[in-house]
């Protein structure tokens, strides 16, 4: 199983998704890989949000080797399971996909934990420490969740 986390910038809600998703998948020995992408390039290259990588190394993940990148098409081919954080950025990935094989792949990731209500992690770049946190509280339930899952499909 391989898993995409997407947001807008890629430095704050995307990696600390993949970081999450990264221990999960250590805790419960999974086969699966995780990666995140974003769609503004203004911060290619750079490393998280430094509020993102302090709230993570406060609960004892490192995400500061992660380094911004673009989502591209060739992501749908790469990944089996795309998850988005807002409505935005499903828009963006959807409109990269090329029919309905491509589209089933993308979910927002907080419909793991409540079906169907399309709620959203909002993106807490333009706010202080504590929307962070509430990412991380939020993302936290949402990857065990998708841990769990892979558990019980045996799919690794
Ligand atoms: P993220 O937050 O999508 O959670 O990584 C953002 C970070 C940077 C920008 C937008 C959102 N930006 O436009 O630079």
């Amino acid at each position: 199983m391989k898993i995409l986390m997407v947001c807008l910038g890629n430095i704050c809600r995307s990696p600390m998704a993949e970081g999450l998703m990264q221990e999960k998948i250590n805790k419960y020995n999974l086969k699966a890989k995780v990666d995140s992408a974003g769609f503004e390039s203004f911060h290619l290259n750079d490393t998280p949000d430094y509020r993102a990588i302090k709230v993570m190394h406060a609960h004892g993940i490192d995400i500061s080797r992660h380094k911004m990148r673009l989502f591209t098409v060739e992501d749908f081919q790469k990944f089996d399971s795309i998850y988005v954080m807002d409505h935005y950025n499903y828009q963006d990935v959807l409109a990269l996909s090329s029919g309905p094989e491509d589209a089933d792949k993308v979910n927002l990731i907080l419909n793991v934990l409540e079906p169907g209500k399309d709620k959203i992690v909002p993106d807490p770049y333009y706010g202080g420490v504590s929307g962070f946190e509430n990412v991380f509280q939020l993302l936290d339930k949402a990857t065990e969740v998708i841990a769990r899952q892979i558990l019980d499909s045996k799919v690794g």
